[in-house]
This record gives C-alpha cells, sequence and structure tokens, in this order.
C-alpha cells in the first residue's frame, strides 16, 4: 500500500510540472511584468496579454468568450488553484485538523505529524508532503466533500461498497489526483477556456462559486463507480481515471443540460 501511494503521488506531482510549462510555452503571450516562469500563477492574472489561441498540434482551437460574471468567477478559482499548501499557515494547519474531525469525528488526533494519517490513505505521517505539486484546494475539496456529502464521504473513506480488490487505491491520495486531473480536464489555467467541457462548467461556476467543489464530489464517487465496474486493482489507477474523465466530459457535454446537479453522476452522490 505505502509502495502503491508513492507512485501514485510522484505521477501526479510529475504531471503538473510537465502540465504547467507547455500551458505557457503554446500561448503565445506577450507577458508584462510579475511573469514567473514555471508558475502558473501569473496566467490570468493582471497581464496585458496579446494571445493566439494555437496549439502546434491543433492549429484551429477555438477560444470562448467568457461574460464578465464568467471571467471574475474563472479569476477566483485560479487564485484559490494558485495557492500551495503551506503547513506553516495557521489556516491551513486548522483545515487539515478539520479534516481529520470530519473524517474520524471519534478518534483524536495526536498531531499534524502522526502515523494516524496514513488511516486516511495518505502516504506518510505528514500529509503536507503529499500535497507537493499541489495546492491548498486539493484540501479544501476533500473537506468540502466531508462535510456537504458526509455519507459518501465515510463511504468511500472506509470502503464500504462493493466487491473491493485487496490493493485498494489509497483515499487521500486518489483525492489530490482528482484534484489535479479536473484542474487539466476543465483547462483551468489558461486565460480563457479552449476547450466545449471547460467553456461549460464556467457557466456553473458563474450560477454556484462551489461549482469545482461540487464537480469534486461527484468525480470522486463516479470514480469509485468505476473502479468497481471494472473490478479494478490499483495497477489499473490510471485506467480508471481515464475512464472516469471520459464519463464525464461525456455528461457535462449532454445538450440539456443546465445544472451540475442534473449530471447522471450525482446521483451516485448520498
Ligand atoms: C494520478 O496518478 C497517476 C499514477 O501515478 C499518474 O500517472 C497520473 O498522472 C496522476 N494524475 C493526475 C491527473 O495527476
Ligand atoms: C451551490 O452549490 C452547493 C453545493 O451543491 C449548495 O450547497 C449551495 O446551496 C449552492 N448555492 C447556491 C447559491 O445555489
Amino acid at each position: 500500500m505505502i509502495e502503491a501511494t508513492h507512485s501514485l503521488l510522484s505521477g501526479g506531482s510529475r504531471r503538473v510540472l510537465t502540465g504547467a510549462i507547455p500551458a505557457i510555452q503554446l500561448l503565445f503571450c506577450i507577458v508584462t511584468a510579475e511573469a514567473v516562469a514555471g508558475s502558473a500563477a501569473w496566467l490570468g492574472r493582471g497581464l496585458s496579454c496579446v494571445c493566439a489561441q494555437r496549439r502546434e498540434s491543433d492549429d484551429a482551437r477555438p477560444s470562448f468568450d467568457l461574460t464578465p460574471a464568467q471571467e471574475e468567477c474563472l479569476q477566483k478559482l485560479q487564485n484559490r488553484i494558485d495557492i500551495p499548501y503551506d503547513g506553516s499557515v495557521p489556516e491551513h494547519q486548522e483545515a487539515l485538523r478539520a479534516l481529520w474531525n470530519a473524517a474520524f469525528p471519534e478518534e483524536e488526533l495526536h498531531g499534524l505529524i502522526s502515523e494516524q494519517w496514513k488511516e486516511m490513505g495518505w502516504q506518510g505521517k505528514d500529509p503536507s508532503t503529499d500535497f507537493r505539486g499541489g495546492g491548498f484546494i486539493s484540501l479544501e475539496n476533500l473537506l468540502f466533500f466531508a462535510r456537504n456529502f458526509p455519507k459518501s464521504f465515510q463511504d468511500l473513506l472506509r470502503k464500504q461498497e462493493g466487491d473491493r480488490s485487496v490493493w485498494e487505491y489509497p483515499f487521500a491520495v486518489a483525492g489530490v489526483n482528482i484534484t489535479f486531473m479536473l484542474i487539466q480536464m476543465l483547462d483551468l489555467e489558461a486565460v480563457k477556456p479552449r476547450t466545449m467541457v471547460g467553456a461549460m462548467f464556467l457557466k456553473f461556476l458563474a450560477e454556484n462559486e462551489s461549482a469545482f467543489d461540487l464537480l469534486y464530489c461527484i468525480t470522486f464517487k463516479l470514480m469509485d463507480h468505476q473502479w468497481l465496474t471494472m473490478r479494478a486493482s490499483y495497477m489499473d489507477f490510471n485506467a480508471v481515471m481515464k475512464a472516469t474523465r471520459r464519463q464525464l466530459e461525456k455528461e457535462l457535454l449532454a445538450e440539456d443540460l443546465t445544472r451540475l446537479e442534473d449530471l447522471p453522476s450525482y446521483k451516485l452522490l448520498t
């Protein structure tokens, strides 16, 4: 299990590193001021940016125009995504404690560094190392899930449903992985959405600020559903994530969709 967690994570952070750089290179931007190379932080923040939305591999990728409200919501979400987890920030420590209490209300946590964290599917005794490459938003997503859908959260945490593999995916690390996957799928680090699914999502985000967190909960539950359907074991985790992403994209692009709550997979949540 520990080996598994490790490869899951290193795969995740590698992906973030290689993901961030092409995004910067492929947008032909004239960027003024404060640009920090290799950081997604400057994307969409106070730039005068002349962007040709083109890709070497895909010359005519469209970009979608946003309403001012959508633009503002995207900006806010991007600011959230840019906050790295920082174990020295009291707010971050508190969020981590809150996650523990939501997950195991009956068990007292002995410290922010404790062997107990492994029970939640963190790699080791210090969850902060598992956020590397990922941000505070991964923690916020887990916390939102625990608070808004406690039954589903507990079922997934405790692996309550179905005929399960002897080599299970680690819950918390899979959660961090899902946050990354959604950021990529929705192309949230681009100045403007360049995919239909990204544009659709911004419609929902402008209607409800929690749209990303809600989609996260739906995705986690859908991933576990695929995991069971595919009778997967840890080696299949990537294939399960791919199937989850495909299914989610399909559902998000359904013609008559007006709310995230109408996604077929939303029904999996309780
Ligand atoms: C999730 O983990 C897998 C396995 O290590 C990795 O290959 C993949 O890139 C990760 N996915 C994301 C979206 O970070
Ligand atoms: C936004 O979505 C969340 C999660 O589903 C829900 O709890 C909340 O009531 C919604 N807010 C509004 C203003 O609709």
